[in-house]
């Protein structure tokens, strides 16, 4: 189902794998367009699909990376690139190496900046010199965080380091052996950048995404959710799974 409220588009699908291949349709259709585009990317679980989806688009001839720039949301502080649990590695692993995108045109926060402000600066600059982010994709955490900005941030931060929610922690840590391996602190594009990109998918599946949703379409725009800012964006693409979609339902 296709729905439209106030700037957004919305799609209520089936299950998360009609949330991966409308995703994936949406950022190829991008890259096909405009080849030379600038894309934001976000890490987690609730992407992978689209890129398997993506990588199986490119095998199949039907979209090129070669000459696609990319940027990253977040990534943790300190890691090293070569840790698993690093979003470095998440996304050479599930994405960079299986398709025809150049290296050198990934940029990732670098999790061990020694002058973390400088890091953050160049980071926005480089932004800045490609021109944008033309098409950012977006998950949403339980807190209804976008890219680890936490409830509370500033919405006109660029690029900066970031003290992680206790709640993301909770929810990360499925992905560390032990919870307190999970790092406190992150490196964040920060809002600014997120909203200044020209078109933004959000992606979210199951349950327990359901309130984050809510509050981020019908509730007040405030630091305290802050998806909610989304709310002034105008061209923002909202994918959800039935689950996700629980409580929004009744009020499109
Ligand atoms: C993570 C990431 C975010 C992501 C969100 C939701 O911590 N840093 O960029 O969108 O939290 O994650 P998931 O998709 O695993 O639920």
């Amino acid at each position: 189902m296709k729905y439209k409220y106030k700037g957004s588009i919305i799609y209520v699908l089936e299950n998360y794998d009609e949330i991966s291949i409308k995703a994936a349709q949406l950022l190829a259709a991008q890259v096909n367009l405009k080849p030379n585009c600038v894309l934001g990317l976000a890490t987690g679980s609730t992407p992978e699909g689209m890129y398997k989806k993506l990588i199986r688009k490119y095998e199949q001839n039907e979209v090129d990376f070669s000459e696609v720039t990319t940027f990253n949301l977040d990534e943790y502080y300190p890691i090293d690139p070569k840790n698993t649990q690093s979003y470095a590695y998440y996304m050479k692993e599930k994405f960079f190496s299986k398709i025809n995108i150049q290296q050198s045109q990934t940029f990732i926060p670098d999790g061990q900046a020694e002058d973390v402000d400088k890091m953050c600066e160049n980071y926005d600059l480089m932004i800045n010199k490609y021109g944008g982010i033309d098409f950012q994709v977006l998950g949403i955490g339980n807190n209804g965080h976008i890219g680890f900005n936490e409830p509370n941030i500033r919405f006109e931060s660029g690029t900066h380091l970031v003290e992680l929610d206790n709640e993301t922690i909770e929810a990360n840590s499925r992905f560390f052996d032990n919870k307190k391996d999970v790092p406190i602190l992150a490196i964040s594009m920060g809002v600014r950048n997120i909203m200044h990109s020209k078109k933004i998918i959000l992606l979210a599946s199951g349950e327990h995404k359901a309130e984050a949703v809510e509050k981020m379409l019908f509730g007040d725009i405030t630091p305290n959710l802050p998806a909610s800012i989304l709310q002034l964006h105008n061209d923002v693409t909202i994918i959800l799974d039935n689950a996700a979609a629980k409580l929004i339902v009744p009020r499109l």
